[in-house]
């Protein structure tokens, strides 16, 4: 980690977190659909405690949903403190992403469902429903709204 991956109060970047919860995601997208995928969207990204210089950082990632071709991935970071004596990974940071599964013409293709097994996977799938439906509904209402002032310039 460089001086310029952490701020002024000696704790990382948020956008240092955020590379690497894409990464993380990215490879978890990658896996599942079995090739190349694309962030689409970053839905959601919470930061729950610092990260100090020298605490180690672990990434657990995971397909909640899959659509026909997009995956939402959720991520979450712990990290160890660098200066604890017992090693205690605590929650810092949680994500939920939106890839999308793409060929050599980087158009979109069809994902392999994901099948949740057991009731922790059933809960993201269906939370993951819920975030979709809340982003479908959020654009429709932007989009409604930037119609009723179509005359504004800016
Ligand atoms: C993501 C991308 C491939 C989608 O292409 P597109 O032609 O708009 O795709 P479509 O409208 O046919 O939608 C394909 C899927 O993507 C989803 N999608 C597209 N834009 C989305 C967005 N902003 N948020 C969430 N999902 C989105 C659609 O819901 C659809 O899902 P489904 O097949 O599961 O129903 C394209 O926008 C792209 O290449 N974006 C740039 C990606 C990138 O460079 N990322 C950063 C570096 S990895």
């Amino acid at each position: 980690m460089s001086a310029i991956d952490v701020n002024l109060y000696g704790t990382v970047h948020g956008g240092v977190l955020m590379k690497f919860v894409d990464d993380v995601a990215g490879a978890s997208a990658a896996r599942h659909s079995g090739g190349t995928a694309v962030t689409a969207a970053i839905d959601e990204i919470v930061f729950l405690e610092p990260v100090r210089v020298g605490d180690l950082v672990h990434a657990y990632a995971q397909v909640n949903w899959t659509g026909s071709t997009s995956m939402e991935v959720g991520v979450r970071l712990t990290a160890e403190r660098w200066d604890a004596v017992e090693p205690s990974p605590i929650p810092v940071a949680t994500a939920y992403l939106v890839f999308v599964a793409i060929d050599v013409a980087g158009r979109p293709r069809q994902v392999p469902p994901v099948l949740p097994s057991d009731s922790a996977d059933r809960r993201r799938f269906q939370e993951a429903e819920i975030r979709r439906d809340h982003r479908l509904a959020r654009r429709a209402a932007i989009q409604k709204a930037r119609a009723e002032h179509a005359d504004d310039q800016e």
